[in-house]
């Protein structure tokens, strides 16, 4: 399969099934339990339909927005995601580099595999660092302190992830960083020697953003064990109110999904929120952000800005978020599996199919700016 075959996200997600090793495509394309939310978050685009207005005059589109201070080109960006250089060997220098090409944001990992500082250092886009609140008070420090020297934009603070989800695919396969794999994920890595070439001729897989912390040669650490174990569940609001006071700029909660927990993220001074379920891999039957985005939007949009992300495939997806109040959509898989397939051709090749489809999807709703797509633009089936 080639690059030139791929025309959407299930092309991609293919690519990447063939050149991966089976337990690293499960531990992208998996997520928690029986996997509902996880399926539940592109179903629920489908629960309404679009009403396109006609005669409009849409010879120019304009998808820019702007989101927590920061002007993007499209109202799609990168979210954070962990151990990018797993799936190619180029990692989020390919993802920073291509979000940075169609001017939109990147978000780097706590769990990501290059630097906070290489990673502003590439592209001139804004750009994220998603937090993991550790039981280390020290690494929580130490990251908040080199993402602002850095000059990262928005701080995002996972709160989703207090312990780690149930994913069994990563389970039986027995995934975990570095590798030790069972003997059915070993086979899996036989038969796949093009990555494990690949992987092994190029430089050595890390985490910068933990390495001083955490000792990875010992023992095996599997992300479910790193959730549990590394992060700390006493977090509560008071411990954030105090993040948003020491890091004193755009600073976003990412996992909100409550309205009374959107009200208490305006209380203590945050500036967005992503409604998320972790790509349905933490808390299986979880509402999921799309079904959630208008009650939130209405309790909040006015005082804090509202994103969100979880199974976004196509550009008429972003549509239908814009048009029930999100100021920017959130992708995960829809990027990492193309990375999977091509590498930074594979994540600009992805972004150009999305520009694509939102410039064209916005001219058949009649619009030439994201700030003309609301409500009236969407009817819910009954
Ligand atoms: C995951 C974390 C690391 O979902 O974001 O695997």
């Amino acid at each position: 399969m080639r690059l030139a075959n791929c025309h959407n996200f299930h092309d991609f997600r293919r690519m990447a099934q063939r050149r991966l090793p089976g337990p690293i495509f499960d531990y992208i394309d998996g997520a928690a339990d029986d996997e509902i939310a996880y399926r539940r978050n592109t179903a629920a685009f489908d629960d309404c339909d679009l009403v396109p207005s006609v005669l409009r005059g849409v010879t120019n589109v304009d998808t820019s927005v702007t989101v927590m201070g920061q002007k993007l080109a499209l109202p799609v960006y990168c979210s954070p995601t962990a151990l990018q250089r797993l799936f190619h060997h180029n990692g989020e220098r390919a993802v920073a580099a291509a979000a940075s090409k169609y001017g939109t944001m990147f978000g780097v990992s706590s769990l990501g595999t290059i630097s906070i500082e290489e990673a502003r250092r590439i592209g001139a886009g804004p750009q994220v660092f998603q937090l993991y609140f550790h039981k280390d008070r020290g690494l929580n420090r130490e990251m908040m302190d080199r993402a602002k020297l850095a000059g990262v934009n928005v701080l995002m603070l996972a709160v989703d992830s207090i312990t780690g989800g149930n994913r069994e695919r990563d389970v039986r396969t027995g995934f975990t960083i570095p590798f030790r794999l069972n003997l059915a994920g070993l086979t899996q890595f036989a038969i796949k020697p093009a990555w494990a070439i690949n992987y092994a001729r190029h430089e050595r897989f890390r985490l910068p953003q933990l390495e001083n912390h955490v000792n990875f040669d010992g023992g095996q650490m599997s992300i479910s064990r790193y959730f549990t174990e590394m992060l700390d569940p006493s977090m509560a609001w008071d411990d954030v109110a105090t993040l948003v006071q020491n890091w004193d700029g755009q600073f976003c909660l990412k996992g909100i999904m409550s309205v009374e927990d959107a009200r208490r993220s305006v209380d203590i001074g945050c500036t967005g929120i992503a409604l998320s379920n972790h790509g349905g891999r933490q808390l299986d039957g979880s509402r999921c952000a799309f079904d959630q985005l208008a009650e939130i939007v209405d309790a909040v949009g006015d005082r804090i800005d509202v994103m969100m992300d979880g199974g976004v495939q196509r550009g008429t997806h972003v549509l239908k978020a814009l048009s029930l109040g999100a100021k920017a959509v959130g992708i995960g898989r829809y990027y990492l599996f193309p990375l999977a397939s091509a590498g930074q051709a594979g994540v600009e090749m992805a972004l150009g199919i999305l520009r694509t489809e939102i410039e064209r999807d916005m001219k058949l709703m009649g619009c030439t700016s994201v700030r003309q797509l609301s409500r009236q633009n969407l009817r819910f089936r009954a």
